[in-house]
């Protein structure tokens, strides 16, 4: 009898403005994995969809490295896997691909090399391997999580507010972004004026969120001094959706993540138009709506 881990594995987006590298939201678009121990000596790998057919099939990929050092570091060895991979989060848009993968890839050291880790110690080795935990914490968890990973302990601590009662448009770019050269258009230092600016920022962002009043928040998203004024040139669609969002009174228009899809929080009541006009300006990207996901990952065994 062969038994199959299904995992389901949600996007996620970064940031949402001035939390850089600490904020995080789980979006329901997903990586879903089927993976089942074969009888060679070698795991393989099958893409289906366009999000992942550029993906190597052979050991080199990126779950394979992630599951074999968990598997190192517990001293386990894990049997040969076949796992078929379809994904409906792009690959290097600002979405949080590659930690839904290492997140995959420790579900599965977890389950086939029987580890017992809880989701705690998750969180901790996935954080350990991105350096911050802003997307695989939503991933593991679910909806709307900020945290602080500490280099010199490992210890990365989290904390949890509710998503914003908003809808949410992603602009999505034909163009992948990569993710190393969005971060190297960042400052090496910061001043502490600026440090002491954009944390009163967030500090006021975060407050806002938890009464619910996105008006505030959203003003404060869009004051971000930590990543964007770096990195917008990278978006040539960057200012004019946050003009035309403005134009439908958006609450808020930030990079998601390291770029280059661009979110949008608005009110229910004007999301609709407003996401059919994206579509209709930017033809090159893809505008669409998507809902916080508030289960994270999901794990189900078959038999
Ligand atoms: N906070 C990260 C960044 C997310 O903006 O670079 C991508 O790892």
């Amino acid at each position: 009898m062969s038994v199959h881990l299904h995992l389901k594995i949600p996007a996620s987006t970064a940031n949402l403005g001035v939390g850089f590298d600490s904020i995080g939201m789980a979006l329901n678009k997903f990586l879903y994995l089927d993976v089942r121990i074969n009888n060679s000596n070698r795991w393989s790998f099958k893409h289906i969809g366009p999000n992942v057919e550029s993906l190597p099939t052979d050991e080199t990929h990126y779950i394979y490295q992630i599951a074999q050092q968990v598997a190192n570091k517990y001293d386990v060895t894990l049997p040969s896997l076949s796992i078929e991979m379809r994904s409906e989060i792009p690959l290097a848009r600002g979405l949080g691909s590659s930690a839904s993968a290492l997140v995959g890839g420790l579900y599965i050291a977890n389950y086939f090399g029987d580890i017992e880790l809880s989701k705690y110690e998750l969180l901790q080795l996935a954080t350990e391997f991105e350096g911050h935990p802003d997307n695989v914490a939503p991933t593991i968890y679910g909806g709307l999580v900020l945290g602080y990973y500490d280099p010199e302990t490992k210890v990365t601590d989290v904390s949890y507010i509710d998503p914003p009662k908003a809808d949410i448009i992603i602009t999505i770019p034909s163009n992948e972004l990569s993710t190393t050269l969005s971060r190297n258009v960042l400052p090496e230092t910061f001043s502490h004026k600026n440090a002491v600016r954009n944390s009163a920022i967030s500090n006021t962002m975060i407050s806002a969120l938890i009464q619910q009043n996105y008006e505030l928040a959203g003003k404060m998203m869009e004051q971000d001094g930590f990543h964007e004024p770096y990195r917008q040139h990278l978006i040539p669609e960057f200012q004019t959706i946050k003009q035309i969002a403005k134009q439908y009174k958006s609450y808020a228009t930030v990079i998601s993540g390291a770029g280059p899809t661009v979110l949008t929080l608005i009110a229910p009541e004007r999301s609709g138009e407003l996401v059919r006009e994206l579509k209709r300006e930017f033809t090159n990207c893809r505008s669409e709506l998507v809902t916080v996901n508030i289960t994270g990952v999901e794990s189900e065994v078959v038999y």
